[in-house]
């Protein structure tokens, strides 16, 4: 019986594949009968072909020991291979060179590099785009789907064109904002009837509670932002939209509900909005200010953060780093974040957070972060403008920039405050004798050591 369906397959397909046919008369070699290729057959002689007949070049450090591990810039480079110092070999094979060029970390990783850390990236140029409608905007995420570890938050990118709604909805994870370009309204209704709007800016922040209905327009401009939600399965595909609950419930229902006629209903959409285009928002944020008995929601509990206006929290030769948590932004009870600028050259001192995972989006350059994971497991990724990547807590980690212009990143955690422990700090605070029969260091080493944090350290390699 199998056979016979095979034969009627190799009828089949060749009777459709006129084009590959052999002409009518031609012999057509096939498989021998006997067997002769199946396995050793002296006849069947090795072709030997010299696989390292490959024409490359090396970047500046790769020849260096593997556990020095600078960054290995191979943009220049012809054919990158996977040589670190003593370590590796050439790369005959098939491959997309841009991703070596983008991932040098990955070719060629440090010698310190080992075992296996889960997946800590995620470029959003390998999302699928939901593509609103109307030419309204689009919207792209990074959840536990493509970064495994992300169990804790997810992002969304999201685009709307000037007046574009992202329409009225809630979902069940609580949603933290950052405005990336251009600007935006927000306005929303608590549970209390009280009521919310405002009009943010590039560098602003919002936060919305699980469940609060809000809904976002672009004001002239347009805008686009991240949005980053408490649980890292969140989907967009799976929010509770206004258009939906009235596509949903019987007009019958709708009717008794609203006491009003059927007739009422006649031409509301037939399901989901999502991103849609409107009417321009009032430039006068007064024509949209509605209250009820209950008011406006007490400016404590504000759902935005005119965060672009705040001044930076610690200044150093690196670079900044502006702190924003339930400090200064107490509805945000959960979130805590830091945007961090860190000039070329330069490095988010190593460091880990005590009670939280830390999602993060690189805004602009190019860096890379190497995660110490316990248990002998370190790994390095690199970063680029519109990736996404996740720290699991614990872990240590440094940003490193690898470019020649600023990065600029955003690391957002769950915590009721910014914190972390600096590598140097502990060590530098850390009586000299414990860390010097631990790490076998000179005197001058540990005598260097500085007692506060540096964050961002503007370090020449030192040779
Ligand atoms: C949007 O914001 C990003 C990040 O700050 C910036 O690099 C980019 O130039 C901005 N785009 C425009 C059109 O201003
Ligand atoms: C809305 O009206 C209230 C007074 O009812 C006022 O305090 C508030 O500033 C107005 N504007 C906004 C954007 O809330
Ligand atoms: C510490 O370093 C010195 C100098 O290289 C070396 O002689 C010594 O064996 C090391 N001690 C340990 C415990 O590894």
């Amino acid at each position: 019986m199998a056979l016979r369906i095979f034969t009627v397959f190799i009828l089949a397909f060749s009777s459709l594949d006129r084009g590959l046919a052999a002409p009518a008369g031609t012999k057509v070699a096939r498989q021998d009968s006997s067997g002769s290729l199946l396995g050793y057959n002296p006849a069947n002689g090795v072709i030997n072909q010299d696989t390292d007949k490959i024409d490359y070049e090396l970047a500046a450090g790769q020849t260096d020991a593997a556990t020095v591990g600078a960054y290995l810039d191979f943009n220049n480079v012809k054919n990158p291979q996977p040589i670190r110092g003593t370590k590796g070999g050439t790369d005959p094979g098939p491959r997309t060179e841009e991703y070596d060029k983008l991932n040098p970390d990955k070719l060629a990783p440090p010698g310190t590099d080992h075992g296996s850390v889960s997946n800590a990236e995620w470029p959003l140029g390998l999302s699928h785009m939901k593509l609103g409608l109307g030419g309204a905007g689009w919207s792209r995420q990074q959840n536990v789907d493509n970064i495994p570890a992300a169990t804790e938050m997810a992002g969304v990118d999201m685009r709307l064109e000037p007046g574009a709604y992202r329409e009225l909805h809630w979902h069940k994870a609580a949603e933290w904002a950052f405005v990336m370009n251009g600007s935006v309204r927000v306005q929303a209704v608590d549970e209390n009837g009280r009521t919310f709007v405002d009009d943010l800016s590039a560098g602003d922040v919002w936060f919305f509670p699980a469940g609060i209905p809000h809904s976002l327009q672009g004001l002239e401009g347009g805008v686009e932002f991240l949005l980053i939600f408490d649980d890292g399965s969140f989907s967009e595909d799976n929010t509770f939209l206004a258009s939906e609950v009235f596509a949903h419930n019987p007009k019958e229902v709708l009717s008794k509900n609203f006491a009003l006629p059927l007739s009422a209903w006649d031409n509301i959409p037939p399901g989901e909005l999502f991103i849609f285009p409107g009417t321009a928002a009032p430039k006068d944020i007064e024509a949209q200010n509605i209250t009820g008995s209950a008011g406006l929601l007490p400016v404590e509990d504000s759902y935005t953060y005119h965060f672009s206006k705040a001044p930076n929290t610690h200044e150093t030769e690196g670079g900044t780093v502006k702190v924003i948590d339930p400090t200064t932004f107490p509805i945000a009870s959960s979130f805590s974040a830091a945007l961090v600028t860190i000039h070329p050259g330069a490095i988010r001192e190593i460091h880990w957070h005590t009670s939280s995972d830390e999602w993060n989006f690189f805004l602009a350059g190019n860096a890379r972060i190497g995660i110490y994971a316990a248990q002998g497991n370190a790994r390095t990724f690199d970063y680029h403008a519109g990736d996404c990547g996740y720290i699991p807590k614990s872990m240590t980690h440094y940003v490193e920039n690898i470019g020649t212009d600023d990065v600029t990143f955003i690391e957002v955690l769950q915590a009721d405050h910014f914190s972390d422990i600096s590598v140097g700090q502990w060590v530098g605070l850390t009586p000299a004798q414990i860390v010097q029969d631990t790490l076998n260091l000179s005197d001058e080493t540990v005598a260097a050591f500085k007692k506060e944090k540096q964050y961002i350290v503007q370090g020449a390699v030192v040779n």
